[in-house]
């Protein structure tokens, strides 16, 4: 986990569940986060693909078969995303809610979505693939988020709401997975250790357009 502001998280997903597992427990010292806004792969998707064209949605059994409702929600998994739990803990929510879900209230989005998109990468390559959404997509939906926020609160409340919000980003597995070792697309361009330098770069730059 690196820690590059203090309140933008990266997670590369092996350390996704140490990095969890240590929040929940340090609850001592409250974080006070206002919202908590999420960016990344599968790992913390709950469900933007069910609302575009792409064959990679988790919308059958068992996905989601431990939720209430028993039903596939879009999150890869059986219950709920690791965020999910934060999210609770951080007293917002016990679902995050997927951003693109036309249902969102602007109540809801105040404290927090997901823009994830199962199947991203933060190489371009990986999302053209699946015809997923890349980071940028994500990006600007976060603006478009924060514009309706501000519509709906006011610019000083918006403010206040973003600058003590969490920010989370997932990424980079699916770049690892499909790009080097996998099916190889970039292996012939990089070695394992120039990809990922590239894909540092890569979160460099997210990092730096994050508030
Ligand atoms: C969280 O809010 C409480 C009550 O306002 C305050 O006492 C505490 O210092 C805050 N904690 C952090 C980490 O900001
Ligand atoms: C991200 O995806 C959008 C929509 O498919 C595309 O227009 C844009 O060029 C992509 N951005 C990058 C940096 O590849």
């Amino acid at each position: 986990m690196l820690k590059y502001k203090e309140n933008v998280f990266f997670i590369f997903s092996t350390l996704f569940y140490d990095f969890l597992r240590l929040t929940l427990a340090t609850s001592a010292s409250p974080l006070n986060a206002t919202a908590l806004f999420v960016f990344g792969d599968s790992t913390v998707d709950p469900g933007n693909n069910l609302y575009f064209p792409t064959k990679f949605r988790a919308d059958h059994p068992p996905y989601g078969r431990d939720l209430p409702g028993n039903k596939p929600l879009g999150r890869y998994t059986n219950g709920k995303l690791a965020t999910d739990f934060l999210s609770s803990r951080l007293g917002l929510k016990e679902l995050l809610p997927p951003y693109l879900d036309p249902t969102l209230s602007d109540d809801a989005l105040i404290s927090g979505v997901s823009f994830a998109s199962a199947g991203m990468g933060l190489d371009e390559i990986t999302c053209l693939r699946l015809n997923v959404l890349n980071i940028s997509t994500q990006l600007d939906y976060f603006e478009e988020a924060v514009n309706r926020i501000t519509k709906k609160v006011g610019s000083r409340e918006a403010n206040r709401i973003v600058a003590h919000a969490i920010f989370f980003v997932s990424a980079g597995s699916n770049d690892m997975l499909f790009n080097m070792y996998d099916l190889g697309t970039r292996r012939g361009e990089y070695t394992i250790s120039q990809y990922q330098d590239f894909l540092l770069q890569k979160i460099q730059s997210i990092i730096e357009v994050l508030p």
